[in-house]
């Protein structure tokens, strides 16, 4: 049936804790992962200040407000809100947390919120991290404190932001190459956390709740039988393992053949099984991030090439899986300047393969593009780039919601400028820029582009004139 975009669809922006708020030890905050983080390249700014948005968020929250926003995807860092060292609540982080939500209500705009967006605490980390089984009792502590403190105000929660490209690049995020055994078994422990969480939020709440993986088409590079199988092996390692476990309660056959021919089948205990497939742990929607598609072959490299198998670069470029299938560039699509390809269809044919598999409301929760920009004399960022890039998007996005999908909101990737995972703050996606660079501080003030006074009169007209 027809999906139309009505008052209640949620157009705003998207943003993370580590990559906006800096204040890293400020209040109690404890370490993350990612403050410890020693691999950073020279000239790449770390996370300690961001964009600073901890003493920034009511200038900030005003203007989402000027543009409209109807709602804000937001992490909540854990090391902020939980004490390792107290082992209690740190209330300095809850204020504030409660502020930028009272905030945000103020001004209409509904927050959505990722309870982990990569930054595991560093606390967390020396004692095993995700391997270790005691993290999903710590992940259901935190989920609980995060419920009751905040579950009156918030109606919509994400679990756990990308675990499927934590687990297939961590070497871009966190900067350490992964054992593929070790990586499903954390995988296991993820899922179990996260259907914990959402149980949690059903027992606690009116609120919904869902994961929020990055998921995106497939394309076999050409016709050959072969190449459509590396299609399908791919899509199912890297999209729809993560989402048939929350939705289905189970795991998907591809995959678990995938480690029995490595030998790197996880354990699960008794009892794993039941907790995955609880009723009241089934999402209520599919939050997901689409930046691009990607595009494989069958696996031919040679022996000698395989040792390169699991190296590569960051979200977008997974190298491959030896056997298994090989990423290639797709030549018929442009690319950003930071070698994204360009796909507007994509973000269709995504939509469409995650309805007709899951026939369960999406909601947007990163989509942009990524540019090196600097105020000009006017002090003005004329990104007409972004403006077109999104401007096909939403073409697309349009058109899926015709044919069906069931799409409750919009926030891109990123409201305001904040750090990339990896490439500092060179690597720009807000509509707001922040005038700071990767060693210069600045004066941090935030200046509106180009595309938010675009994107402004797009959710005025709910999206009439694209
Ligand atoms: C997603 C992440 O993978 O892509 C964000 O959820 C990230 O945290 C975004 O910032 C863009 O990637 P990058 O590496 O360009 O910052």
């Amino acid at each position: 049936m027809k999906k139309t975009i009505d008052e209640k669809f949620l157009w705003g922006g998207s943003s993370a804790a580590f990559q906006i708020e800096g204040g890293w030890d400020a209040d109690g905050r404890e370490p993350s992962v990612l403050d410890t983080k020693i691999d950073i390249p020279k000239n790449i700014t770390d996370f300690k200040v961001a964009s600073d948005h901890y003493h920034h968020w009511k200038e900030d929250i005003k203007w989402m407000s000027e543009a409209g926003f109807k709602s804000y995807r937001f992490s909540i860092s854990w090391s902020r809100v939980w004490s390792f060292k107290n082992n209690a609540p740190n209330k300095p982080g809850i204020k504030f947390y409660n502020d930028v939500i009272d905030e945000l209500i103020k001004y209409k705009i509904e927050p959505i919120i990722t309870m982990y967006h990569f930054d595991l605490p560093d606390h967390l980390q020396q004692q095993g991290g995700w391997l270790s089984r005691a993290t999903i009792d710590e992940f259901e502590r935190y989920a609980k404190l995060l419920v009751e403190t905040f579950g009156k105000k918030v109606k919509y929660w994400l679990t756990i932001n990308e675990q499927n490209m934590m687990s297939l690049v961590p070497e871009a995020l966190y900067g350490k190459k992964a054992i593929m055994k070790e990586t499903y078994q954390s995988n296991h422990h993820m899922f179990l956390a996260q259907a914990k969480a959402i149980k949690i939020v059903h027992q606690l709440s009116d609120s919904l709740v869902g994961p929020a993986p990055n998921i995106n088409s497939i394309y076999p590079n050409s016709n050959k039988p072969e190449d459509y199988l590396a299609a399908i092996n791919f899509a199912n390692i890297r999209n729809w393992y993560y989402l048939d476990v929350p939705v289905f309660g189970r795991y998907n056959e591809i995959v678990l053949d995938l480690l029995a021919k490595n030998n790197s089948m996880f354990d699960i205990k008794e009892g794993d099984m039941d907790i995955l497939s609880d009723p009241l742990s089934k999402p209520d929607f599919i939050a997901f991030n689409y930046y691009t598609t990607a595009t494989v072959k069958a696996w031919d490299l040679s022996e000698d090439d395989s040792s390169n198998s699991s190296v590569k670069s960051d979200q977008q470029s997974l190298f491959g899986i030896k056997n298994w299938f090989q990423r290639i560039d797709n030549s018929n699509l442009p690319k950003t300047q930071f070698q994204w390809e360009i796909d507007p269809l994509g973000f269709k044919t995504t939509m469409l393969e995650l309805t007709t598999k899951y026939h369960l409301p999406l909601l947007l929760t990163e989509n942009g593009i990524a540019a090196l920009e600097q105020l000009d004399e006017n002090n003005e960022i004329n990104d007409q780039y972004r403006i077109d890039f999104y401007t096909a998007h939403l073409k697309q996005m349009f058109e899926a919601m015709e044919m069906g999908v069931d799409l409750i909101g919009f926030n891109p990737w990123s409201a305001i400028d904040l750090v990339s995972s990896h490439q500092g703050m060179l690597k720009r996606y807000g509509f707001i820029f922040v005038n700071r660079t990767d060693d210069n501080l600045k004066d941090m003030k935030r200046y509106p582009k180009k595309s938010f006074y675009w994107y402004k009169e797009v959710i005025k007209t709910n999206g009439k004139n694209i």
